[in-house]
């Protein structure tokens, strides 16, 4: 079986083909960074326009990779939601004419449960109970997974994102877009331990994150002390500020873990690709003596492989709906 998929819920552009041993036989990211660098942050008009520019040259790049041709597709699988609206109807409409065409069934695809996947497909022996957080630009949310396919949410930020924190701290620095990998660079040779963060915790002991307090802290903190692009404290202040995300993500998964009693933990989604945040987290989950694992750094981000993992196992373990042509974008987390 040859499995195309499409990802297009954010700012990437993605197509993968995979078989039904989920070997990837094909992958293509196109990022669209470029086009939104100027505004320092993604412009939900510019990425539906742009995924509409972008999506025939993928597909096809992506066949041309993995060698094959549009008849010899046997399953299409496209991400549903969560994300931007626009942009996720540029995906589904586009696979849904193919499915159509070629009758083919058609799966619709969680943008976090195969952000979750990533970590399923690179280590498919993790065990259960498992913990994972999807932390990324537009999402952080913890999940417990009882076993496979069975998951719910038990904690998700009521305001900013973990990446989104760290982009608009770059945009306030005028360091670059996307934040992350700015910050990150920057932030290398840096002692975390010359300014200090404190932690916010929800006053109602839930599991939810909150990072616009320490988005605010860091914008206070950047006028107090004069903090710039050209500061000599540049890299200790950035790196202060990755170890507090990465304090705020341990603090969760130490709490969650008393109550879920998890025998594995899992990071992935585009923060997870922060070297500091993979460290300690590692680190963490060893001192606890719990399996763990993140995902390699293209397989973080967003990409079509995921989806593409996700829906042949899904197909396997029939536990989809596929053939159906009315599927719908969802803009919201919709378990
Ligand atoms: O998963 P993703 O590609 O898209 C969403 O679903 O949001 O994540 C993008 C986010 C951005 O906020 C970006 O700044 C962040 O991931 N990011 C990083 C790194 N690489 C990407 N954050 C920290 N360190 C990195 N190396
Ligand atoms: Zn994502």
């Amino acid at each position: 079986m040859n499995l195309l998929a499409v990802e297009t819920s954010c700012d990437e552009t993605a197509a993968a083909i995979l078989d039904g041993e989920r070997r990837i036989l094909g992958s293509v990211v196109l990022s669209q960074d470029e086009v939104h660098a100027p505004y320092r942050g993604v412009v939900p008009e510019l990425a539906s326009r742009q995924h509409l520019k972008s999506i025939g040259w993928v597909v096809e790049e992506c066949l041309n990779r993995a060698g094959l041709t549009l008849p010899r597709i046997d399953a299409f699988a496209v991400t549903q939601g969560p994300g931007l609206i626009g942009s996720l109807l540029v995906g589904l409409s586009f696979v849904k004419g193919l499915a159509y065409f070629f009758r083919k069934p058609l799966i619709g695809i969680d943008h976090l449960e195969a952000h979750m996947e990533a970590a399923f497909l690179e280590r498919p022996g993790l065990s259960f109970p498992c913990l994972a957080l999807v932390v990324s630009g537009g999402h952080t949310s913890l999940f417990f997974l009882k076993k496979r396919f069975l998951y719910k949410l038990i904690g998700r930020t009521r305001d900013d994102a973990a990446g989104e924190a760290l982009d608009k701290v770059a945009k306030f620095l005028d360091l670059g877009y996307p934040g992350g990998p700015v910050i990150q660079k920057l932030a290398e040779n840096g002692n975390g331990k010359n300014f200090r963060f404190s932690p916010t915790r929800m006053k109602d002991d839930s599991l939810d994150f909150s990072f616009s307090g320490l988005k605010s802290a860091a914008l206070k903190k950047i006028r107090e002390t004069g903090m710039s692009k050209s500061h000599p404290g540049l890299a200790d202040f950035l790196a202060a500020f990755e170890e507090a995300i990465a304090r705020a993500v341990l603090d969760h998964f130490a709490r969650a873990a008393e109550i879920y009693k998890p025998h594995s933990l899992v990071i992935s989604g585009g923060v997870a690709r922060n070297k500091r945040l993979r460290t300690r987290f590692l680190d963490f989950a060893r001192e606890q003596g719990l399996d763990a694992f993140v995902p390699s750094p293209p397989l973080c981000t967003d990409n079509a492989v995921m989806v593409g993992s996700l829906a042949v196992e899904k197909l396997k373990a029939a536990r989809t709906k596929s053939g159906t042509l009315d599927l719908d974008a969802y803009p919201r987390f919709n378990p």
